[in-house]
């Protein structure tokens, strides 16, 4: 009886935290509509490995295509990509987040950075808040 008490106090509290540490993954951003796949067939293979490491560590919490059809400077992937490792329980360690960037710097330079109007820029917090506010 005790036991069944206590189980459900821990259950309570733990989803709450779950939820907020999901936030902001349970919104649809405009780049999530894109394609979710890249042909890296032209690719060196280095880059190519990336690609798997991408695809599978940056599709845990949102779609994949969030981060393909998002254009950003060099600069801020560096941020991003830390930003993203920083979360709660993201997956990634700190030499996948190394191989991520290299691929997402490789990326930018050689598909997005020739076709920008065809990728999103990234939103401010702000916008992201106001499209959870509109879609819950
Ligand atoms: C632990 C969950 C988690 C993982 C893993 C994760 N993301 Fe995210 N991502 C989020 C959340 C939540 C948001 C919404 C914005 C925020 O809260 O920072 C987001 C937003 C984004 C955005 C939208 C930026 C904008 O402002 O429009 C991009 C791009 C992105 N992530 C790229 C990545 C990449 C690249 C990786 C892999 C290195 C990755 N994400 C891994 C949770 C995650």
């Amino acid at each position: 009886m005790h036991k069944a008490i206590r189980t459900m106090t821990i259950a309570s509290l733990c989803i709450p935290l779950f939820m907020a540490a999901q936030s902001g993954s349970n919104v649809t951003l405009p780049q999530d509509k894109g394609p979710s796949k890249i042909d890296v067939a032209s690719y060196p293979p280095d880059q190519q490995k990336g690609y798997k490491v991408f695809a599978d560590k940056c599709s845990k919490c949102h779609t994949i295509a969030r981060p393909i059809n998002t254009t950003m400077t060099r600069p801020e992937w560096e941020r991003y990509v830390k930003r993203m490792m920083h979360k709660p329980n993201s997956g990634i360690g700190d030499s996948q987040g190394k191989t991520i960037f290299d691929f997402l710097a490789y990326d930018q330079e050689n598909r997005k950075d020739k076709n920008p109007s065809a990728f999103s820029k990234s939103l401010s917090d702000e916008e992201i808040e106001k499209l959870k506010a509109q879609q819950h």
